[in-house]
């Protein structure tokens, strides 16, 4: 009886949503966001906490349950939206909590609530999604287990998340004032990598003793230790939303079995380390299977770019109760940050397992090449998409278009082009005469099969191109192929993977490479695609596809209240 209430009342929470998912739990959360003190690598730092923590509550649930999170902005002089990452958000685009695409910001003091299905198990993340402020703290898991009676293709006998981030000590206000700057002012490299939350800034350096604001002995900067028992299979869920990192992590002692990416199974492969992206979430098995009397270096290591950073460190202990000698052995070192064929390696060996496979439409009726660039604009440093810098609109646009106030002046109507230059020479710094910044869509038909082609190329330093994992809310693509050069429209597309290409939301982009993706635009609304790192997409290194809006019910009043909307 209990039960059908329970189920009855999911079925009036999906009223008006394409209802293909079993009958969940309500799970309901309370959240209150706020800025608190936090010493995450002992150097003590304003953080956006919820309900007091950083990295926030994790959403634990079942597929199919709905997620009721009320969430209450007590920052005070700031708004704020948080996105779910990895939730396609199937029948409820109103609720990825994008600012400026899906939804107005939520203000100082108010309370909105986000109201959506997990429709697949899976490890996913969620944070903020307005201005840099994700950076900040204010980020957390969702991890989803399968139906009652479900199994997973691979055994284990215990369940963990951690989120990599990386942590800089200049506020992000600091920070989007420097890259929107005449000089331009770039903030560096991140001062530590935290795993979980946890990071060690050396407090003996000069800046952390100038500081005054670095103590090493507190306890919140204590490491994250991941207390095994001997002869145990552990899922280790891990997730990245570094503000700019790529990332190497590996245990000291242990390899890895990958069985998950992004809410998918893969075929299983080990390795001594994994390469992972802002935005990318992986499920790796590790058998507790070495030496119990010491313990072992949990490490991630910035790649990719020629950091500074100090690798993030946690312990893999083998002692339940807590009490462990500290690692006497040093730190695994890690790969050479500038070797991209390992990275390329693992993203060629990442393949859905057979049984779960869904195959891709074999022909796509939209192919769009997409240029990424960094460009002087009006003396600006920009990121663009085929030479154009993305801007948000004040008007959101599932708003905009839902309601029809186009006529408004709510974004720019030209649309934005499905290609570049044939001419474009990717290897050296670009021209860019013509760059603009804009806010206009990619309109998609609905239901049509569209291409992807990321396209790398050089950045506004000679001889340098960048790694940029490009994130796509509302959908999961098939991952069709990557190259390094230029993209060869007759011959590339001829080595796609039909076979058994891997779904994923968040996909890197190697230096000088491309990416090729094919998704279904099956999801009304309107759907944010950009660079998973921080900066980038500030610097306008995103789109927004709009996909069947008119088939969008009504949209809730809470989502409104800002540009054409209010009124
Ligand atoms: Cu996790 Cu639009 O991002
Ligand atoms: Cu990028």
């Amino acid at each position: 009886m209990l039960k059908e209430i329970v189920c009855i009342t999911t079925l009036i929470v999906l009223v008006g949503c394409i209802i293909n998912v079993e009958c969940g739990r309500v799970r309901h959360y309370k959240w209150e966001v706020k800025y608190e003190f936090k010493s995450p690598d002992c150097y003590k730092k304003l953080t956006i906490a919820i309900n007091g923590r950083s990295p926030g509550p994790s959403i634990i649930a079942q597929q199919g349950d709905t997620i009721v999170v009320e969430l209450t902005n007590s920052l005070l002089t700031e708004n704020v939206a948080i996105h779910w990452h990895g939730i396609r958000q199937i029948g409820t685009p109103w609720s990825d909590g994008t600012q400026g695409v899906t939804q107005c910001p939520i203000l100082p003091g108010e309370t909105f609530v986000y109201k959506f299905v997990v429709d697949r198990a899976g490890t996913y993340l969620y944070h903020a999604h307005y201005g840099m402020q994700r950076e900040a703290g204010l980020y957390g898991s969702i991890r989803v287990s399968l139906p009652d009676g479900e199994e997973e293709p691979y055994k284990y006998d215990y369940d963990r998340s951690i989120i990599l981030t990386d942590w800089y000590h200049k506020s992000t206000y600091e920070q989007a004032t420097g890259l929107s700057s005449i000089p331009f002012v770039w903030v560096g490299e991140p001062q530590s990598i935290l795993i979980q939350g946890r990071g060690k800034f050396d407090c003996n350096t000069p800046a952390g003793i100038q500081s005054g604001l670095c103590n090493a002995t507190n306890p919140e900067c204590n490491p994250y230790s991941l207390t095994v028992i001997p002869g145990k299979t552990y899922r280790l869920r891990i997730g990245s939303l570094t503000a700019l990192s790529a990332l190497s992590f590996q245990i000291q002692g242990h390899n890895m079995t990958v069985v998950e990416a992004d809410g998918h199974n893969v075929q299983p492969f080990q390795v001594k380390n994994l390469f992972i992206y802002s935005g990318e979430t992986y499920s790796v098995l590790i058998h507790a299977d070495q030496d119990p009397s010491t313990n072992y270096w949990l490490s991630a290591k910035v790649v990719s770019r020629n950091s500074t950073t100090p690798d993030g460190l946690a312990i893999l202990n083998y002692y339940p109760n807590g009490k462990y000698p500290p690692n006497s052995s040093p730190p695994p070192v890690g790969p050479q940050w500038n070797d991209v064929s390992p990275r390329i390696s693992q993203s060629l060996a990442i393949k859905a397992l057979p049984g779960y496979i869904h195959p891709p439409p074999e022909t796509s009726d939209r192919v769009i090449l997409m240029l990424n660039t960094q460009n002087r604009i009006n003396g600006y440093v920009r990121w663009s998409v085929n030479n154009v810098s993305f801007t948000l609109p004040h008007t959101p646009y599932l708003i905009a278009f839902k309601q029809k106030l186009l006529w408004h002046h709510a974004f720019d109507q030209t649309p934005p082009p499905d290609g570049y230059d044939p001419n474009h020479d990717i290897y050296t710094v670009a021209k860019n005469v013509n760059a603009t910044s804009s806010n206009a869509v990619y309109r998609l038909e609905f239901n049509s099969t569209v291409d992807v082609i990321l396209q790398n190329s050089n950045t506004m330093n000679p001889n340098n191109s960048e790694t940029h994992p490009w994130h796509l809310h509302g959908h999961d693509f098939w991952v069709m192929g990557y190259g390094l050069g230029k993209f060869n429209q007759s011959s590339d597309p001829k080595k796609y993977n039909y076979v058994n290409p891997i779904m994923k939301n968040t996909v890197a982009v190697h230096p000088y490479g491309w990416t090729a993706l094919r998704f279904r635009a099956d999801n009304p609304g309107t759907w944010a695609f950009h660079c998973h790192i921080e900066s980038h997409f500030y610097m306008g290194m995103g789109i927004v596809f709009e996909q069947g809006v008119d088939r969008v019910g009504n949209l809730p009043k809470s989502i409104m209240g800002c540009g054409n909307t209010r009124g």
